[in-house]
């Protein structure tokens, strides 16, 4: 009801701002790296496989694509992310020493829980959840878990999952990364410390709110966007695409920003704004010479640049910088912004935020 929105106007806003406390829940008690953290079977299934194979739909989907970049930088083991509804009807060459990865929210998602029997039935039984219901079908299916503790989300736009997804993605790439002797000591101090500042790091950026407001007026206008990123914050462009496209039904579509020359470039004319995921990462030299090409065409761009990221606003170029350079995980924060974005534009276009039309929190039917 009205009274647990507080000052909030839809669950969605709400449940934006609860990330810092939903980060920070998740990751209680974790001190030090160590293989229990996903349960007492870890130690021996962690040191038997060689790979993963992540499974899931929708914005946890994004979280997979996103942990392959973790994993395999970080951990150095070859990942695969295949969409559950796909994956269960193709075929494809099981690995028995593949570690089986469900990310799923609500637990339920009738396609993510065929596909995980798909994989058993394929002889893979090395099975882990990322989920955020301890009670649900996902975590009794797999012998693995970790529970993200985001609380109950209401807004079918999913975002305190996301970012709840992505820090147990992050605690899972270190884990492996230990059990294959590759964390040291030193490292894992320094990535524990990045990750329990995460809270007050991300309440930085819901700061910007107001300037994000400012850009939502001229979103509100428009019936197509373009979302760039590049690396590890490609898989971002894609779900800030789907925010956006899913809550105020423009037309959204997401690239790596180096693919622009293959296609997308077509669509760009002053009519076009471009959202750029840019912090300061090894690619930004790359990003930044994509941009101009998009300036060229005279397509408009809405940079969420980062501390260290060297760009200025412009003709045509609007920045949003975030106080922080984050490294790996500035993946985290860099969603934040593209939420409260789409939140805004859905708020100026007057559509229904947290019931968005055909869509449904959880689709336990295939
Ligand atoms: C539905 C929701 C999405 C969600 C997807 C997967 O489509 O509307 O927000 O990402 O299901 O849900 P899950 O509970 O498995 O994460």
């Amino acid at each position: 009801g009205a009274a647990e929105l507080g000052p909030y106007r839809h669950y969605m806003q709400k449940e934006i701002f609860e990330q810092p406390r939903a980060i920070g829940d998740t990751l209680e008690g974790v001190t030090s790296i160590m293989p229990e953290l996903f349960g007492d079977k870890a130690y021996g299934v962690f040191k038997q496989i060689d790979s993963v194979l992540i499974l899931a739909c929708g914005t946890s989907y994004y979280a997979g694509l996103t942990a392959k970049y973790w994993l395999e930088s970080i951990a150095k083991i070859p990942v695969n992310v295949e969409i559950a509804s796909e994956y269960r009807y193709r075929d494809s060459v099981p690995n028995s020493n593949s570690l089986v990865v469900t990310i799923s929210q609500s637990g339920e998602t009738a396609d993510t829980l065929a596909a995980l029997k798909h994989a058993r039935s394929l002889g893979m039984q090395h099975t882990l959840t990322i989920c955020n219901v301890s009670t649900s079908a996902m975590v009794r299916e797999c012998v693995l878990s970790y529970i993200t503790r985001a609380g109950i989300e209401v807004g079918v736009a999913s975002t305190k999952a996301f970012t709840t997804q992505l820090v147990a993605l992050f605690l899972l790439t270190l884990t492996l990364a230990q059990s294959k002797g590759r964390l040291s000591d030193v490292d894992e101090a320094e990535h524990i410390k990045a990750l329990r500042h995460l809270p007050l790091a991300v309440s930085a950026v819901l700061a910007l709110e107001p300037q994000i407001i400012a850009w939502s007026e001229e979103f509100a206008r428009k019936e197509n966007a373009l979302f760039l990123g590049r690396g590890l914050h490609y898989p971002i462009a894609l779900e800030g695409a789907l925010k956006l496209k899913e809550i105020s039904y423009i037309h959204a579509e997401a690239y790596p920003a180096g693919e622009l020359k293959h296609g997308p470039l077509a669509l760009v004319t002053k009519e076009m704004p471009v959202v750029t995921v840019a912090p300061n990462d090894a690619l930004i030299e790359k990003l930044k010479s994509n941009l101009q090409e998009v300036r060229a065409r005279g397509g408009e761009l809405f940079v969420f640049a980062d501390a260290d990221s060297h760009i200025t606003s412009s003709e045509g170029v609007h920045v949003i910088r975030l106080p922080e350079h984050y490294g790996q995980l500035s993946a985290i924060l860099h969603v934040v912004p593209l939420q409260l974005l789409a939140y805004h534009t859905a708020l100026a276009r007057g559509t229904d935020v947290d019931k968005p039309r055909n869509l449904a929190k959880s689709v336990t039917v295939e």
